[in-house]
C-alpha cells in the first residue's frame, strides 16, 4: 500500500552522497519522505509502548500511541500484558480516554459496549432487542496489536505480523540494555508518569541528537559548563566509546575523563552498597564497562532514545535513566514522551534526589532540555526553504557527517559488542543510522 513514490534516481543520489559522509538537507522535513517513513519504518519496526512497572496489577492500564494509532495496554487477570487498538470496533471512537488507571471492564462512551481485560466484548446495551440473541459477540472484540514482546521490562509492539522477533531486532543492544535495566535486583521502576510535550521539529533530528551527538554538549549546553554542572574540558563528552550496533541502534559509553585519568565516580555515582549487586547481576565485561562509565546515551531505532547521566555535586551525586519516545506527529512535529526510571533497589532518599535532578535537567522545563529544543526547532525551520529543499542539490544543500570519516577505526579492546570507536566525537552512529533509514524506505 505504498502511498507516494520518490523517484528511484533521487534515492540513488541520496545513497551516493551518504557514502561520502553527506546528507541532503531536503530529506529532513520533506512531506513525501515522511509518508514513506510512516509506511516503511514506523509500521514495520518495533516501537516502545510502556515499561512493565507501569502495569503492576491485574486491570492496570495505560494508553499510548504507535505514531497515529491509539493503543490501550492492559495487564489481564492472568498477569499477561495485552495491547489493543484503542478504538471501539462498533463505530470507532476512542474507547479509553484516560492516560492510565485500573479497571475490570472498559465501557465505550458512545453506545456503551463493554469489553473485559482480554479484549472480549462482554456487554451490548439492549443487545438482544436490537441485534437479536444470535449476535456473535466473539466477532466484535478489541483488535489486538499484531506483535507484542518485551525485553528487560520494556514493552514493544510491531504492526508488521512478519517482522523479526524483538530479541533479534534489538540484537547486541540487549547487552547494553542489561546494564541499564537489569543490573539491580527487581530491575528498574518508572517514577511518576511520563511527561510529554510537543516540539516543532522532525523525528530524525531529535533521534540523531541522542544517538550520536555528544559533540553538541559543550556549545549548546554552554551554560551548564559556566555554572560548573559540566566539566570545562571541551573534550569531556568525547571521552569513551561510540558503539555502532545493528538496525540503526547505537550507544555512547562516555567516561568523561581523559584516557588514563579515571577521575569520575565508579558506577555512575550510585551508592557503594549497590556495587556488589551490580557485579552479581552482570557479567564481568558488563560490570567493567558500567563501573567506568559516567554517561550512557543512545537510541533504539527508530523512535526510542535513552540518557543515563550523573548529576549533582561531589558527595551528593545521583544517576537516573531517562527514556525518550519521539512520537512523530508530522514531518515537522514530534511529541516527546519522557520516562524517569530508577533502580528499584536504590534507597528511597536517593530516588527522590535523582528525580529532582531529572526534572531540573531533562524534564520539559529542565535547563538542558530547553537548550536542545530551541536548536531542534531552528534546524527544522532552516530546512524547509527553497534552497534547502531543492532535491537537485543545486544549492549545495548537503550536511556534514564527516567527523571521523575514514579516520577512526574500531577499538578491538573494548569489552562490549558492536563496532566500538574510541571516541564519542564521531559521526559513525549517524552515518549508520541514516544508511539504515535509506535501506528501510527503499524496501518493498
Ligand atoms: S462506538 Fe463504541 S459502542 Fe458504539
Ligand atoms: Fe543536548
Amino acid at each position: 500500500m505504498q502511498r507516494r513514490n520518490i523517484d528511484p534516481q533521487i534515492l540513488a543520489g541520496i545513497k551516493e552522497k551518504m557514502a561520502q559522509g553527506l546528507l541532503p538537507q531536503w530529506i529532513l522535513t520533506d512531506p513525501a519522505i515522511y509518508e514513506l517513513e510512516q509506511e516503511k519504518i514506523f509500521a514495520r519496526t518495533w516501537q516502545f509502548l510502556a515499561h512493565e512497572s507501569e502495569l503492576t496489577e491485574p486491570g492496570s492500564y495505560v494508553t499510548r500511541w504507535l505514531v497515529d494509532d491509539p493503543i490501550l495496554i492492559v495487564r489481564t487477570n492472568q498477569g499477561e500484558i495485552k495491547a489493543y487498538l484503542n478504538s471501539c470496533p462498533h463505530r470507532g471512537t476512542q474507547l479509553c480516554t484516560a492516560d492510565f488507571g485500573k479497571k475490570k471492564t472498559f465501557i465505550c462512551p458512545y453506545h456503551g459496549w463493554s469489553f473485559n481485560l482480554n479484549g472480549e466484548l462482554i456487554g451490548v446495551v439492549a443487545g438482544d432487542k436490537v441485534y437479536g440473541e444470535e449476535m456473535n459477540k466473539e466477532e466484535w472484540g478489541l483488535r489486538q496489536v499484531p506483535r507484542l514482546d518485551s525485553y528487560q521490562g520494556m514493552i514493544f509492539a510491531n504492526l508488521d505480523p512478519n517482522a523479526p522477533p524483538l530479541a533479534e531486532y534489538l540484537g547486541d543492544m540487549k547487552w547494553y540494555m542489561d546494564i541499564l535495566l537489569g543490573r539491580s535486583d527487581g530491575g528498574m521502576e518508572v517514577r511518576g508518569i511520563p511527561q510529554r510535550w510537543v516540539v516543532n521539529t522532525n523525528w530524525k533530528l531529535v533521534l540523531e541528537n541522542f544517538s550520536g551527538d555528544p559533540y553538541h554538549v559543550q556549545t549548546t549546553h554552554r551554560s551548564t559548563v559556566e555554572l560548573g554542572i559540566s566539566p570545562k574540558d571541551p573534550l569531556y563528552a568525547g571521552y569513551g566509546h561510540q558503539v555502532v550496533l545493528q538496525n540503526g541502534h547505537g550507544i555512547n559509553v562516555i567516561t568523561a575523563s581523559a584516557p588514563g585519568k579515571n577521575d569520575r565516580p565508579p558506577y555512575q555515582g550510585l551508592p557503594e552498597a549497590m556495587w556488589p549487586m551490580f557485579e552479581r547481576n552482570l557479567i564481568r565485561e558488563q560490570a567493567q564497562v558500567f563501573s567506568k562509565t559516567t554517561v550512557f546515551v543512545g537510541s533504539i531505532y527508530p523512535t526510542l532514545s535513552f540518557n543515563s547521566p550523573v548529576h549533582g555535586s561531589e558527595g551528593h551525586l545521583h544517576n537516573y535513566l531517562n527514556f525518550r519516545l519521539w512520537r512523530p506527529l508530522g514531518p515537522e512535529r514530534v511529541e516527546i514522551w519522557s520516562w524517569f526510571m530508577i533502580d528499584k533497589a536504590a534507597p528511597e532518599s536517593y530516588k527522590e534526589d535523582a528525580y529532582r535532578g531529572y526534572i531540573s535537567s531533562f524534564g520539559p522545563s529542565g535547563t538542558l532540555e530547553q537548550d536542545d529544543t530551541e536548536i531542534w526547532t531552528r534546524v527544522a525551520q532552516a530546512s524547509k526553504g527553497f534552497m534547502s529543499r531543492d532535491k537537485m542539490l543545486s544549492y549545495n544543500n548537503l550536511l556534514n557527517y564527516l567527523m571521523g570519516f575514514d579516520r577512526v577505526q574500531p577499538d578491538p579492546s573494548f569489552p562490549g559488542p558492536g563496532l566500538a570507536y574510541p571516541t564519542c566525537y564521531l559521526d559513525a552512529i549517524h552515518r549508520a543510522t541514516h544508511e539504515n533509514w535509506l535501506k528501510l524506505i527503499c524496501e518493498d
